[in-house]
């Protein structure tokens, strides 16, 4: 496997923690919760962008590139990891960012002026569109942009998690434990496809289950083979000869609510759970909506109580400050 010779500019260091949520546990009285905090990844405040980002900034700086571009939410948490990593890679940061700037930063985009990255505000339809003009537009200005796509999620930055599922996969001998299940947050697939990648090397048997944050199985964009198309790519960057189809993908799409960014209850109970029982948090855009999903397939008995479960934490926590009213709201 050529994984380890691909380029990578370290951020953070593994492996991550697992804990046992016993609290948790015995609430739900379910199945057995673990938790990979990937929440805890050492750079400006953490998640599932870092582990891409080692990969994506690799292949920028053996490029000679000197700006990353990259484009999300105007909560992104992978535009604000993006920040931070480029500070610490001695890169330039531009960021095309949908939504309306509010009158104080917060949350994410905060974290973004802070990082001094350069912030292009748009609708979210001219996104795409806006992010090559700027590339552009540093090129016709001498510099040597380097694009990242939409949360990271190319054949180089799922490479991220098919390295976190080795590293998984080692921790879990050590600690003598084999879930039958990991949950986590996925949207635009990079971890997904790069830990059921993953999976398959280490011989991984349980089900890598994606609880869709804003995907969709069936409409005008549906995301099986969005993720059949990276894991291919993935496999052929790390030179495995695994060819996966969209059957190889678990993916839940019933927790998608009011919409993307749109926190309700279930994604405030969820936050209110982690916090009171482990003193763990959640961000509500997408690991408080996993979670939320998670625990509902508790109680609808989708596991049994003699099942051990990972929880994948992607992070997040940063969008906690950016919805503080409903958040004031939900918990008094
Ligand atoms: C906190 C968090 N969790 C999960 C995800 C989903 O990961 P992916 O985009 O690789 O599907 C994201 C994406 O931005 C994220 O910010």
């Amino acid at each position: 496997m050529k994984l380890e010779s691909l380029p990578r500019f370290r951020l953070a260091e593994f492996p991550t923690p697992i804990h046992h949520l016993e609290t948790l546990s015995k609430a739900y009285n379910g199945p057995e919760i673990y938790m990979k905090r990937d929440d805890l990844t050492s750079l400006g405040m953490g998640g599932n962008k870092t582990r891409k980002l080692e990969f994506l900034i690799g292949e920028a700086l053996e490029q000679k590139k000197d700006t990353l571009v990259t484009a999300g939410g105007i909560q992104s948490n992978h535009c604000r990891l993006t920040a931070a990593a480029a500070r610490k890679a001695g890169l330039d940061c531009h960021l095309v960012l949908n939504g309306t700037p509010p009158e104080i930063p917060n949350g994410n985009l905060l974290l973004d002026k802070i990082f001094k990255a350069k912030v292009y505000f748009c609708d979210r339809k001219d996104r795409d569109k806006r992010l090559f003009q700027v590339a552009d537009e540093l090129k016709t200005a001498g510099k040597k942009p380097y694009v990242i796509p939409v949360g990271g999620s190319n054949s180089t930055g799922s490479v991220g998690y098919v390295s976190a599922m080795l590293e998984l996969s080692r921790q879990l001998d050590d600690m003598d434990i084999t879930p039958d299940a990991i949950v986590f947050a996925t949207s635009s697939g990079g971890t997904q496809t790069g830990l059921t990648l993953g999976a398959k090397i280490t011989g991984f048997n349980g089900d890598i289950l994606g609880i869709s944050i804003d995907q969709t199985k069936t409409g005008p964009d549906p995301f099986p083979p969005v993720l059949t198309q990276i894991a291919n790519a993935t496999a052929e960057r790390i030179g495995s000869n695994i060819w996966m189809t969209e059957s190889d993908f678990s993916l839940n799409c019933d927790y998608l609510g009011a919409g993307y960014a749109m926190p309700g209850d279930l994604e405030f109970n969820a936050i209110r759970d982690l916090a009171l029982h482990e003193g763990i948090l959640l961000g509500p855009v997408y690991t408080a909506r996993a979670m939320g999903g998670f625990l509902d397939l508790i109680q609808k008995d989708y596991f049994t109580k003699d099942q051990t479960v990972l929880f994948w934490h992607t992070g997040g926590t940063p969008e906690l400050f950016a919805w503080a009213d409903q958040c004031r709201d939900a918990f008094g």
